[in-house]
């Protein structure tokens, strides 16, 4: 008998029971799989914005899930509608049924999308809303008698997700990416990093961003526009470090996709459902109408899996002409599961009802406010970023640092941000010499300073240590 085995007979389950079989039987995302696998914060319960750890210690929940848990944890109304759905209707085949409740979301959805986006394809998260954008672009132009117009255009720090096509078109990781997985290169053109802290010395905003379009245009004109497919891009380069575009580039990238025909997506799956104050960023913030939005993690504010692609009408003009049978074979068991699609409506209500987005509007500026003042404050912080209820912190050596402060910095920043903070009762995200956080969106003025009163005292404990 193992370990483990002994200890299936208790009613209770230790954190060490859990921590054990974690190790022993569980892949993580994006783990070294040569590698012991590593102790993990273990979450044993979650309430408002707070997590509670195996051993009793509560954390708010800086990471926000993964951008995803956006009306908070321990919601009675989200789990009776969810247990109500089980027990009325668990499931529809997608294929050859429809129900009341999938229905009403995608109505409810395109409501609330911009423009003529009007077509809701539900997928069961965010790689998956990916691949479905991607693959209707390729499907549209096959059958319009174009197959060549298949390059997908993407941006370095751009993340779209795991499945294999969307991991294609990400940038994101790829100095781990692209030597241990195999992606689909030859359908990508990849644009580099648009990250205005990046921008050599003396170089404004302004000329940043024409530096930016002109990169576009002149990759559209080399690859030659009959080529491309399509342009995928995040409004906030979410998982890239909460990179934001400079002033002005969204409308002229949409620009330039009409002027070249090029199917614009914009992959709101971290932007939508108010983490920006509005339920899609894309023409609320930035003023653009994409031809399709992807969506997914806020849409049910992670309760439940679910994501969608939502396709505008124009991309559909021209299909009635076309004779003979093209099915779009893209597809899932669970496409609009209805449990899932009760959990997203119901999160809706609850958005709509305590005013959600109207709250992150009102905070935001406050988020932001404290997030620039560390920038400002404190040397080892190159870069304090972020927009709506979206921060990160970029570690940066100073030039007097040594040679293994520097190493530590540009290697291990989040980590070292990571520890400190949860000490002290906060979770970040760390990637590489970031750390990111997107707290749930109920988060009041006084929870904010405490975040960031604790991200204080951790920067000061690394700047210490370093
Ligand atoms: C912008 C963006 N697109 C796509 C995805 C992939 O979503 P999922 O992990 O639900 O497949 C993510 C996940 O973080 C994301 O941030």
């Amino acid at each position: 008998m193992t370990a483990s085995d002994k200890n299936l007979k208790n009613d209770t389950i230790s954190p060490d029971q859990v921590q054990y079989w974690d190790q022993e039987h569980l892949i993580h995302p994006w783990s070294d799989l040569t590698d012991d696998p590593p102790e993990m914060t273990q979450i044993s319960s979650a309430d408002g914005i707070y997590l509670i750890d195996g051993h009793g210690n509560k954390l708010i929940d800086g990471p926000g899930g993964m951008w995803c848990v956006n009306i908070g944890y321990g919601r009675r109304e989200m789990a009776d509608a969810i247990a109500d759905q089980v027990m009325k209707m668990t499931y529809s085949s997608p294929w050859f049924t429809t129900n009341e409740t999938s229905a009403l979301l995608g109505k409810k959805i395109s409501d609330k999308a911009p423009g003529d986006l009007n077509n809701v394809f539900f997928t069961n998260g965010g790689s998956d809303a990916v691949d479905t954008a991607l693959r209707f672009v390729q499907y549209r132009n096959n059958i319009m008698g174009r197959p060549q117009k298949k390059t997908i255009l993407c941006r370095e720090k751009g993340y779209h997700g795991s499945s294999y096509l969307a991991a294609s078109v990400s940038g994101t990781g790829r100095e781990h990416d692209r030597r241990f997985m195999d992606t689909h290169r030859d359908l990508v053109s990849m644009l580099p990093n648009i990250n205005p802290y990046l921008r050599p010395k003396g170089t404004s905003l302004e000329e940043w961003c024409d530096a930016k379009i002109k990169d576009m245009e002149d990759r559209i004109i080399s690859v030659g526009a009959e080529n491309i497919g399509c342009f995928i891009a995040e409004p906030v380069l979410a998982s890239g470090g909460v990179i934001i575009p400079p002033p002005g580039y969204h409308k002229r990238t949409r620009e330039l996709c009409r002027k070249y025909d090029i199917v614009y997506i914009s992959d709101e799956i971290v932007t939508a459902f108010g983490r920006m104050g509005h339920w899609f960023a894309s023409e609320a913030v930035f003023g653009i109408q994409p031809d399709i939005i992807t969506c997914a993690k806020g849409l049910t504010s992670g309760y439940v899996p679910m994501g969608a692609a939502i396709i505008s009408d124009s991309l559909f003009k021209g299909f009635d002409h076309i004779d003979g049978s093209h099915p779009f074979t893209n597809g899932y068991t669970y496409s609009g599961h209805p449990v899932a699609a009760r959990a997203a409506l119901t999160n809706m209500e609850i958005m709509e009802r305590e005013g959600i987005m109207e709250h992150v509007r009102e905070i935001s500026p406050y988020f932001q406010d404290r997030l620039r003042q560390i920038g400002d404050k404190y040397d080892i912080i190159g870069d304090a970023r972020g927009m709506g209820l979206l921060g990160c912190l970029e570690g940066l050596a100073s030039t007097s640092a040594s040679e293994e402060a520097r190493l530590r910095i540009d290697s291990h920043f989040g980590q070292m941000m990571d520890e400190a903070c949860e000490k002290r009762g906060l979770l970040v995200r760390p990637i590489i010499n970031m750390c990111v956080f997107s707290p749930p969106l109920i988060i009041t003025r006084d929870e904010i300073d405490k975040l960031f009163d604790i991200l204080e005292e951790a920067i000061i404990e690394v700047q210490n240590t370093i």
